[in-house]
């Protein structure tokens, strides 16, 4: 027996001095001898980037875009340990969160913050790859399922502020609820799918729930998947500057050479979170009041040049503000790799493109400008 014990000390105590690392690849070891996940991984992490993309930070705004939806779903996870989606609950337990609870202030400051910067970067990133042709064959399922995250988050944006169940939420959606309505035919049979009746009431709220919680976190990540495969796939699409052409012929690993600039923006934005979190708690107004009429309804500040276009459109013109003309939009966006099908990626060389996307920004900017005055 206590040769036996002698033994296990003789191989454990130089195996141990080797220290944690020994520890982790033994456990790695163990792993992938189990699951095979070794190869595939390395593959991931060592795939070859050409030059030019490493270092710019253009192409960095989707990757700080995936850092930033993850940081969504973290919040949003460890927020709903304490929300209660009930129209008499709801609101307390927001305030519970913001005010009381330890840290609750910083992780729902992450979570309403960070929800605006997600659509900044994804406004870059969609320009920077529009303005780089980077839609274009055979890319046109990247960017679709691009175009389908983008009008994703703007669903988790117009669906998360009703669940404070405070007066801007609910007015805001009450808002929201009757452009919805105002769909040529379909309007009615819409809006009362959303609100789950004829009133904005519990039944909207649960829906609303779900559908945040639930449904649109399983579209985003399932889109999350399809891009970042169909970018694999193809490759990042080719430089349209002489240098960058130059850099083509040279590659990086993916680990960690394009993925340090990402992770260093990354650890910036969150410091950014956490600083205005501090500063300025994420806002909760009175509980919501259906019968408070004088309240003046203000959509989050991206839906705003929406909302001022709504003024230029009024009554039985409204459908065209509200639906026709957002839904050309996006539809145009779609089907944007399906028009525009010549080869040529340079902005400078494709002057249509850039003019049309400069007067569509700038329409944007300016109805945004006019309806903060
Ligand atoms: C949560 C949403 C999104 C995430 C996480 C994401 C992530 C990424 C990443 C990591 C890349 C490679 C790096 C880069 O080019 O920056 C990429 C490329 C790309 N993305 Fe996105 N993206 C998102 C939304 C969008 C949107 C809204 C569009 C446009 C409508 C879009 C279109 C594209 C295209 C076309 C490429 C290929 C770029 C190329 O080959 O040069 N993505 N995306």
């Amino acid at each position: 027996m206590e040769v036996e014990h002698n033994k296990i000390d003789r191989i454990s105590i130089p195996h141990r001095s080797r220290g944690i690392g020994s520890w982790v690849g033994a456990v790695w070891g163990w792993l992938d001898a189990r699951t095979g996940l070794a190869l595939p991984l390395r593959k991931f992490f060592t795939y070859p980037v050409p030059l030019y993309v490493h270092k710019n930070v253009l192409y960095s705004l989707g990757g700080v875009s995936l850092i930033s939806l993850a940081l969504q779903l973290f919040s949003g996870i460890l927020m709903t340990f304490y929300y209660d989606p009930g129209i008499s609950s709801a609101y307390d337990s927001v305030d519970y969160i913001t005010y009381t609870l330890p840290a609750g202030w910083l992780v729902r400051g992450v979570h309403v913050y960070n929800a605006s910067a997600l659509v900044i970067l994804l406004f870059l990133h969609l320009l920077r790859t529009y303005f780089m042709g980077a839609y274009k064959k055979p890319r046109e399922i990247t960017w679709m399922a691009g175009v389908l995250m983008l009008l994703v988050v703007l669903g988790f944006a117009f669906t998360g502020a009703l669940l404070p169940w405070d007066q801007s939420g609910y007015w805001a959606t009450k808002v929201g609820m009757e452009i919805a309505g105002s769909t040529p035919l379909a309007g009615t049979w819409i809006k009362r799918i959303l609100q789950g009746g004829s009133i904005l009431g519990q039944a909207t709220l649960t829906r609303f729930y779900v559908l945040h919680v639930l449904l649109l976190p399983l579209g985003i990540l399932s889109l999350v998947i399809l891009h970042i495969h169909q970018l694999r796939y193809h490759g990042i699409a080719p430089a349209i500057t002489e240098k960058g052409k130059r850099d083509s012929k040279k590659f990086v690993p993916f680990f960690p050479h394009w993925m340090t600039l990402d992770a260093m923006i990354g650890t910036a934005l969150l410091i950014l979170l956490i600083f205005v979190s501090w500063n300025w708690r994420a806002p909760l107004e009175f509980p919501a009041d259906p019968t408070s009429a004088d309240f003046i309804p203000r959509p989050q500040w991206y839906f705003l040049s929406l909302y001022q276009m709504l003024k230029y459109f009024p009554g039985p013109l409204e459908p065209v503000a509200a639906i026709l003309l957002p839904g050309a939009l996006i539809g145009g966006l779609l089907a944007l790799p399906f028009i525009d099908r010549s080869e040529e990626r340079r902005p400078w060389r494709r002057p249509l493109a850039t003019a049309l996307a400069i007067a569509v920004i700038s329409a944007i900017v300016v109805l945004t400008v006019l309806a903060t005055l």
